[in-house]
C-alpha cells in the first residue's frame, strides 16, 4: 500500500477510521480524480469502485459539473436562503419537479444525507402536532441505517453504530430485518410474501394513532450490507401506512438518482413516498446537498403568516447553496442527456452477469444485486451460512490487497460491495471485476 502521508497523522481524525491502524495502512494521499479514477501524489492510479462512499453517481470530475460550479462561482458564491433566492435554486426546482413523481412536488433542501432525514422526521412530527394530534413515534425498519446525527441515529439500527447512544431515546421501535439472505421468518425469494413485514403490522397496531410515519431505505439496506429486497416488501410496508393514514418516508439518500435503474428507489414499487430524502450523488458526488421532497398535503399544514406558528423551525446556514445547487442542475441534465436511467439496461446486464462469476468462490455465499448496486456477502460456510470470524478481517484484507492492486473496495463489514458511476463502460467494469477477483483469490486462496 502506498505509504505517503506522515503516520499516524498528528491532527486530523479520520472519519470511521481505527487510528493505531493508520501507522501500517496511512490514507493515500489523492491529488486528482477522472471518471472511475482516482490519481495518487505518488503517481498510483485507483480504480474507485465504491463511488467515494456512493456519491459519485457520473465519475470524478465531470466536465459538464465542472464547467457549472466554475460558471456559478464567477458569480456569486452564497446567499443565505431566507428572503433570498438564486437561479441555480430555482432551476433545481424545475428539474426536480420533472425527474421526481409529479406528487413530490414541494423541497427542503439542506446539505447532507442525515440532514436530509433529520427533516423528514421534523416534518412528520410536526405536521401532526400541527393538525391537532400528538403522534410521538417513528418506525424504521430492522438493519436500518439513515445517517449517523442524532436524530438520524434515533432510526438507525445497526449495533455497532448505534447501540451507544440509543439509550438517549430508549424505545425506538423496529421491524423485523428485511434480509432476505438470513430471512427472519425462513423463506425463500422465491416465496416470499413479505411476512417480515408482519413485525411492521404488530407495531403500527400496538401504536394505533400514535405513529407519525415510517421510514425506510428503498429496495436496499445499504449500510447494512446492500441488502436487496423485494419489490413486494416495499410495497407492504408502504400500504401498511397508507391504510392507517401513517406517513412514509422513504431515504433514497444512497439508491436514489438512478443507482438502481430507477429514478427513486421507491419507483419498483409502483408506490410514491409521502416524503423522500436524496443527497450524496445529487450533486454528482462533487458538493453537499440535500433535498427532502414532500407531497402537497405534507406541506399544507406548515402554511401560515407570521405569529400563526406555521412554519418548519429548521434551516442550516448552508441552505440552498448556489454552487452545490448548480452542480446538481449538471447533474440533473447529464442524465437527462444520456438517458439515464432507461439506457442502462445493456451495462446493468454486463454488471450481473460478471458478478455471478463470483460464485467460483466458495467463500461468496450470497450475491445481490439492483440496478448498477452489486455485493457479495462472504462466509465461513456456503451451506449453513455461517459468518466468517469476525478476527479474520476477510473483506478487510482483500480490500487491502485491492489497494494494493489500483483498486478501493472498502467493505462493510464481510460484504464487499461495488457501486460504479452510471457511466461506467464494459472495459471498466471488467478491469474493476478482475482485479477484485484477483484480491480475492489472493487472500481467500484458490477459487
Ligand atoms: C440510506 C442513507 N441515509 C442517510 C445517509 C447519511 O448521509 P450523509 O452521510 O450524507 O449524512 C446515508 C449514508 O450512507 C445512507 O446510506
Amino acid at each position: 500500500v502506498t505509504v505517503d502521508a506522515p503516520e499516524p497523522h498528528p491532527h486530523l481524525w479520520f472519519p470511521f477510521t481505527y487510528h493505531d491502524d493508520l501507522a501500517a495502512h496511512p490514507p493515500v494521499v489523492i491529488e486528482r480524480g477522472e471518471g472511475v479514477w482516482l490519481y495518487a501524489r505518488d503517481g498510483r492510479a485507483y480504480l474507485d469502485a465504491v463511488g467515494s462512499w456512493w456519491t459519485s453517481l457520473l465519475g470524478h470530475r465531470r466536465p459538464e459539473i465542472v464547467d457549472a460550479i466554475a460558471t456559478q462561482l464567477s458569480r456569486l458564491e452564497h446567499v443565505m436562503m431566507a428572503g433570498f433566492v438564486t437561479e441555480p435554486v430555482l432551476g433545481l426546482a424545475d428539474r426536480l419537479a420533472r425527474h421526481l413523481p409529479p406528487e413530490l412536488s414541494r423541497y427542503f433542501l439542506s446539505d447532507n444525507g442525515s440532514t436530509a432525514v433529520e427533516v423528514a422526521l421534523k416534518m412528520a412530527l410536526q405536521y401532526w402536532a400541527l393538525r391537532g394530534e400528538e403522534r410521538p413515534h417513528i418506525i424504521a425498519l430492522g438493519g436500518a441505517y439513515h445517517g449517523d446525527t442524532l436524530g438520524a441515529m434515533s432510526v438507525g439500527d445497526i449495533p455497532a453504530y448505534h447501540a451507544t447512544f440509543h439509550r438517549l431515546w430508549k424505545g425506538g421501535l423496529f421491524t423485523d430485518p428485511p434480509s432476505c439472505y438470513r430471512c427472519p421468518v425462513a423463506r425463500e425469494p422465491a416465496t416470499c410474501a413479505a411476512q417480515c413485514m408482519d413485525s411492521l403490522e404488530r407495531l403500527l397496531d400496538a401504536h394505533e394513532g400514535q405513529v407519525a410515519a415510517v421510514i425506510f431505505e428503498p429496495m436496499v439496506q445499504g449500510v447494512a450490507g446492500m441488502r436487496v429486497y423485494p419489490a413486494k416488501v416495499l410495497q407492504r410496508v408502504m400500504d401498511l401506512c397508507r391504510a392507517r393514514g401513517v406517513l412514509t418516508i422513504a431515504d433514497e439518500v444512497a439508491m436514489g438518482m438512478g443507482r438502481t435503474g430507477r429514478f427513486l428507489a421507491t419507483e419498483h414499487a409502483e408506490r410514491v413516498p409521502d416524503i423522500a430524502c436524496l443527497a450524496k450523488g445529487l450533486t454528482g458526488g462533487f458538493l453537499p446537498l440535500a433535498v427532502t421532497a414532500v407531497q402537497e398535503h405534507v406541506y399544507a399544514p406548515f402554511r401560515g403568516s407570521r405569529g400563526s406558528g406555521r412554519i418548519l423551525h429548521h434551516g442550516h446556514t448552508f441552505t440552498g447553496n448556489p454552487l452545490a445547487a448548480a452542480a446538481a442542475c449538471a447533474t440533473l441534465d447529464v442524465l437527462d442527456a444520456l438517458d439515464i436511467p432507461a439506457s442502462l439496461g445493456p451495462i446493468t446486464e454486463h454488471f450481473a452477469r460478471r458478478l455471478q462469476g463470483f460464485l467460483e468462490f466458495s467463500a461468496v455465499g450470497d450475491i445481490r444485486q439492483l440496478g448498477l448496486v452489486g455485493a457479495l456477502e462472504l462466509v465461513h460456510d456456503r451451506a449453513s451460512k455461517a459468518p466468517l470470524p469476525a478476527e479474520a478481517q476477510t473483506a478487510w484484507r482483500i480490500h487491502l490487497r485491492a489497494l494494493e492492486l489500483g483498486l478501493i473496495l472498502r467493505p462493510l463489514g464481510d460484504v464487499l460491495y461495488f457501486l460504479p458511476p452510471l457511466t461506467v463502460t464494459s472495459a471498466e467494469l471488467d478491469l474493476m471485476f478482475d482485479r477484485a477477483r484477483q484480491a480475492m483469490a489472493d487472500v481467500l486462496g484458490a477459487a
